[in-house]
Order: structure tokens, then C-alpha cells, then sequence
């Protein structure tokens, strides 16, 4: 089993554009020795972050995040096993979306951190699932992960 951790947290640097930068840089340098996957989406001031891999691991890793600087009041929203990786393609796949875009699937009308912290379980894995499949149909296309 796969062991899964879906967080939000409030962005809380200056520069969004480079802080993402970098953290897709360490996540692409960590995550293949620890044999973690995932998906980052930064929506207009919060990440949002889906780790997979060994239960262990993947909280140790979520650990070492929760002490970063560049965010703040991580709420995890979603924490189990699952029988495979949604992800299994991407060290750390990034997936650049609008606000309004991120509102339609989610089923939501404004996209602060308060709402997208009370994000109940179903529609969170909804949300993922309607990810992945972007994700994988992006794979196809050749794009850089
Ligand atoms: C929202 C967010 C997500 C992050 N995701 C990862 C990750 O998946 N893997 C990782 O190694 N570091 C991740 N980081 C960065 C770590 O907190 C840390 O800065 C980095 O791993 C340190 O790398 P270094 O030891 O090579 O400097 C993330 C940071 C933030 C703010």
C-alpha cells in the first residue's frame, strides 16, 4: 500500500515565482532517492500538496516541509492508504491553475485558505483524481516533470 497525505497551506514568502522555483528543484532532487511522488498546485495564496510513498517517509518528509518557512498553518486534509500512487510519473508534477479554474472543479466560489482548509474528503479526492488524469494526459505530451 501507498501511503498518501494531501495538505493546505498558506504561502507566506515574497516571491511566489521563485520560492516555487526552488521547491520544485529540492522535490525533484529529494524525491526520486526516497521513492516519493506527488502534485503541487499554489492557488492564490495557498499550496496545495499531495505526497505519496512509504507511510514513514512520507511523514518524515511532510515533517521536514511543515518547518519550511515559505508557508504556514498546514491543515492536512486528507491522510490514508491507498493501493496505488495517482502520481506515480512525477517526483513532484506542477500544475499551473487560475484560481477560477481551481473554483469550477472544486466546487467552490472563492479559493482563500479558510475555504480551501474545510475542503471535505470527498471533494478533495475528487479534485485529485480530476488532477491525475490532467496530469497523466500532460505526460503524454512530453512535459517536462
Ligand atoms: C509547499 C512546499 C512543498 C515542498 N515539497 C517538498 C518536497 O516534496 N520534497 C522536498 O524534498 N522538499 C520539499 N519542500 C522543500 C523543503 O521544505 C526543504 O526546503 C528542502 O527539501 C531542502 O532541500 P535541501 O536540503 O536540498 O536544501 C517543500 C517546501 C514547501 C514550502
Amino acid at each position: 500500500m501507498i501511503y498518501q497525505i494531501v495538505y493546505v497551506s498558506e504561502y507566506s514568502g515574497r516571491s511566489p515565482e521563485e520560492d516555487l522555483q526552488s521547491i520544485l528543484t529540492a522535490s525533484r532532487h529529494h524525491n526520486p532517492q526516497l521513492e516519493v511522488t506527488g502534485l503541487l498546485l499554489f492557488v492564490r495564496n495557498s499550496f496545495i500538496q499531495v505526497l505519496e510513498g512509504e507511510e514513514t517517509t512520507i511523514r518524515e518528509l511532510y515533517a521536514k516541509i511543515a518547518k519550511d518557512p515559505r508557508h504556514t498553518r498546514l491543515d492536512i486534509l486528507l491522510e490514508h492508504q491507498i493501493p496505488q500512487r495517482l502520481f506515480p510519473d512525477w517526483s513532484m508534477a506542477w500544475m499551473p491553475i487560475s484560481e477560477a479554474e481551481f473554483c469550477r472543479i472544486a466546487h467552490i466560489k472563492c479559493c482563500d485558505f479558510e475555504t480551501l482548509s474545510t475542503l471535505g474528503n470527498n471533494i478533495v479526492s475528487e479534485i485529485l483524481l480530476n488532477f491525475a488524469e490532467l496530469q497523466n494526459q500532460a505526460n503524454g505530451d512530453g512535459i517536462a516533470h
